[in-house]
């Protein structure tokens, strides 16, 4: 029998502001233990929460470039910011003119509403079977995330019945990178809480969006200043969920077979040493990270 060449096996990318992906990246290699990941992770630029909408496109759009040149082919955006405010301009305006043919870009907003509606993404209108009718959504997220309004608009397409309350937690993806102490931290869950509290009126949220991916880090926190009935839906497993499914039905995003050890490739346009040392701390066994150089540090100054 002819011996069978070994074929190109593409990495899939994650792309986030700082470290807030590693939660989903995490999920997703413990998902796909035989599929190669390629992060990275802006440190040079995170936050980008605050930032204005035309900067944080820019920024995404050179690091999914980055990712592309290194082999990449399907990049996630491990990042409600990014998803929120980049994706579409991307999937939409940038991606078929630019040169990138049979790549992809895809978001986590999409999956988290499927979730929270139990609603296939593709359903647009409220025709599908009103599980959650008059449940109340509590969603945190950054300030662009949250202005964008993209959770509400689009949780009120497939059930317009549900309330959805919105609350800002502008320094909270900051502090976590900073990291911050655990008491400031638990200070700041408490604060967005409380204001989220205070516009329902005291309504306890039935679920909750942890709508940034820094968030899950200090989930326990979340857990703690919520109501004990809130259910807090949970962003990585959501999206492993998604991209499981995805990749089912688009195998070309993951290439050939190759008989070599799936890779974990970990990027930083910032210090590789000092952003290891702060992914080791709740991903013990995250391999090191290495620095790149692109567009975006240039630009970082002029942006901030
Ligand atoms: N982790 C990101 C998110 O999901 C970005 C946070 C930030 O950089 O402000 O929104």
């Amino acid at each position: 029998m002819p011996r069978r060449g070994r074929t190109e096996r593409f990495m899939i990318g994650v792309f986030d502001s700082g470290l807030g992906g590693l939660t989903v990246l995490r999920k997703l290699a413990d998902r796909f233990p035989d599929v190669s990941f390629c992060y990275l992770g802006d440190h040079a630029n995170v936050p980008y929460g605050n930032r204005p909408s035309e900067t944080i496109v820019e920024f995404t759009r050179l690091g999914v470039e980055a990712l592309f040149e290194r082999g990449v082919r399907l990049v996630l955006l491990g990042c409600n910011t990014a998803t929120a405010v980049a994706a579409k301009r991307l999937q939409q305006s940038w991606l078929p003119y630019s040169g990138w043919a049979g790549h992809n870009v895809l978001g986590i907003v999409a999956p988290t509403v499927e979730a929270a509606t139990q609603t296939p993404w593709a359903v647009t209108t409220p025709q599908y079977p009103q599980k959650f009718n008059s449940d109340l959504i509590a969603v945190f997220g950054t300030t662009r995330t949250i202005t964008s309004e993209v959770y509400p608009e689009e949780i009120r397409k497939r059930c317009p019945r549900v309330e959805v309350i919105q609350q800002i937690c502008a320094n909270l993806a900051g502090a976590i990178e900073d990291e911050a102490g655990r008491e400031e931290l638990s200070g700041l869950v408490k604060e967005g809480v409380d204001a989220l509290l205070e516009q329902t009126l005291g309504t306890i949220p039935d679920r909750a969006i942890l709508g940034c991916t820094h968030f899950p880090l200090v989930e326990d926190l979340f857990r703690k200043h919520l109501p004990s009935s809130t259910r807090l839906l949970s962003q990585p497993d959501l999206v492993a969920d998604s991209l499981e499914d995805y990749l089912a039905r688009r195998p070309q995003y993951l290439g050939g077979y190759h008989p070599e050890p799936r890779m974990l490739l970990m990027l930083t346009t910032g210090d590789a040493d000092e952003i290891s040392n702060r992914a080791r701390v709740f991903w013990p066994e995250v391999p090191p990270f290495e620095s790149i150089e692109i567009g975006f540090q240039s630009s970082q100054q002029q942006s901030r």
